[in-house]
């Protein structure tokens, strides 16, 4: 397979991604469901950088989609896209934190958006109820095991022709996969933090490795679409 292209400047980013590792030792890593707890106030703003593939997401969605799931939906700045454009769909948003739902909920009461504050490798996801399933930003914390169990579900939850859309942050070569997974284990042991507590810490699979995550995990027809200001969109059809 060809190399999947995601940055242009690959020497002078891992350059700067190895002095940031330098830099950031001593710092501590956080708790996931507590960093977004802390931040949600300032949350949307921080993400409008990527107001852009937001849009560019919605317009994947299939027009004639009745039922979705978002995992990680956070305040759903996806949801607040994808509901313009598909505004009838039935969204089911699953999210580790109960504040970042609460925002989501206060901003579209009158859709059909129902929310569970769960954590997405544990939730049942049903068989065969979904047209699209989607993602933003949310997995690039997770080892590739963590992953193909979770695009399992998600292929099982799928109804027979449904897509699961997923956009996030990848990593530009193996070198900057293998440095940032190193650079959490080293953080985790000198912290004594176990594996299965989650903490917010970037570790990005390439679009190589995740895409065949999710081929191990039974999609067939996997394409890497685009990548948008740093948010590579991947599309999974079952
Ligand atoms: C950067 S935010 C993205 C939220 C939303 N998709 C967006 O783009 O605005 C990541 C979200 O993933 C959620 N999250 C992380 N790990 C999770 C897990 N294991 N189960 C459920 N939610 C999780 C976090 O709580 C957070 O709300």
């Amino acid at each position: 397979m060809e190399t999947i292209r995601i940055r242009n400047n690959v020497t002078t980013y891992m350059e700067e991604l190895k002095q940031w590792a330098e830099h950031s030792k001593e710092k501590c890593l956080e708790e996931m469901t507590e960093f977004f707890r802390v931040r949600v106030d300032g949350y949307e703003d921080h993400m409008s950088v990527w107001q852009e593939a937001y849009e560019y997401l919605a317009k994947i969605v299939p027009k004639d989609a009745k039922t979705m799931l978002d995992i990680g939906c956070g305040t759903g700045l996806e949801l607040d896209e994808i509901l313009k454009n598909v505004p009838n769909v039935n969204v089911t948003g699953i999210d580790l934190s109960e504040t970042m739902l609460k925002r989501l909920k206060e901003k579209h009461p009158e859709k059909n958006v129902k929310v569970r504050k769960g954590d997405y490798f544990k939730e049942d996801f049903g068989k065969e109820c979904f047209d699209v399933a989607v993602s933003f930003e949310t997995l690039h914390h997770f080892t590739a095991e963590k992953k193909e169990i979770l695009f399992r579900k998600l292929y099982n939850s799928l109804k027979k022709g449904g897509v699961y859309i997923e956009a996030d942050y990848l990593a530009c070569c193996e070198e900057e996969e293998q440095l940032l997974f190193s650079v959490c284990a080293e953080k985790r042991r000198m912290e004594k933090i176990a594996e299965d507590v989650f903490v917010h810490f970037d570790t990005p699979l390439t679009p190589e490795h995740e895409i065949a995550c999710m081929k191990n995990a039974g999609f067939l027809d996997v394409k890497f679409d685009a990548c948008i200001n740093g948010a590579s969109v991947i599309i999974a059809r079952k």
